[in-house]
């Protein structure tokens, strides 16, 4: 089942753009398949920005669980973080490197107004921390991948929580390579202490990922060159 507040304003673009194709399907009459044709037309043009961002990919089942994107890997990586013991008096509270990433339509808003749109999905890899003898020097490389956090961003279902922000967790099964494909929406508690706190932007903590404050409201996708 699709989450259905995510698309609530979007929904009469979309009955609009359906209603022409259906239009354009159904009659024999070459003026109303005319008429079908210029209305999907015009349903791209005047809503630009629904025409250039992709869709959230955030899904929920039956059981209001979020079903974890299996493409989030083709995602844009926001940021890369690691915590190693050994720059944390023996014993890091989180031994961990980490990978961020958000979902494409996401970033398209962020970029562009400088936001986390409704529909934000910000998921992040949890792995365990090594350490190797490389070409470039030692170094610590990412273990094996011990869980997938995510964060998603709805006024409408997570009303009463900080930010409008819902918290999951994709952990690996026990004695298994798998992990859980979907997650309940965790307690506030539980996660969003730090994020309220420490964050610097929206619960998010944008001061660790360059790409995002780079990119806020300004479109920047790349190192700028003279
Ligand atoms: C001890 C403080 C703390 C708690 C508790 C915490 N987080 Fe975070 N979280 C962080 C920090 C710090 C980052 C920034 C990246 C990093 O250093 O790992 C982060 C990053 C994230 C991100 C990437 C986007 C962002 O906001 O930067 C997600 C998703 C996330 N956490 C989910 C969760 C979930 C789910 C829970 C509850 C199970 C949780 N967090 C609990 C501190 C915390």
């Amino acid at each position: 089942m699709i989450n259905q507040h995510l698309w609530a304003t979007d929904r009469s673009y979309f009955r609009s753009l359906f209603g022409s194709q259906i239009m354009m399907k159904l009659t024999p009459n070459p003026t109303a398949k005319l008429t079908g044709m210029l209305m999907l037309a015009s349903a791209c043009i005047f809503n630009p920005s629904y025409a250039e961002e992709l869709a959230s990919p955030a899904e929920f089942n039956d059981s209001n669980e979020l079903i974890l994107p299996l493409d989030y890997r083709e995602w844009v990586q926001v940021g890369a973080n690691v915590s190693p013991n050994e720059l944390n008096n023996g014993k890091a509270p989180f031994n961990e490197m980490r990978t961020i990433y958000m979902d494409r339509g996401a970033f398209q808003h962020w970029k562009k107004t400088g936001e986390f749109r409704t529909g934000t999905l910000l998921l992040k890899e949890v792995m365990g921390v090594e350490r190797y003898k490389g070409l470039t020097g030692s170094g610590y490389a990412a273990g094996e991948v011990v869980a997938v956090a995510g964060m998603l961003k709805d006024p409408v279902k997570f009303a009463d929580e900080p930010g409008n922000w819902g918290f999951f967790r994709y952990a690996k099964l026990e004695n298994s390579d798998l992990f859980q494909k979907t997650s309940k929406q965790l307690p506030t508690d539980k996660c969003s202490g730090c994020h309220t706190s420490g964050a610097q932007d929206d619960m998010v903590f944008t001061q660790h990922y360059p790409v995002l404050t780079d990119s806020k409201g300004t479109g920047r996708v790349a190192v700028p060159v003279e």
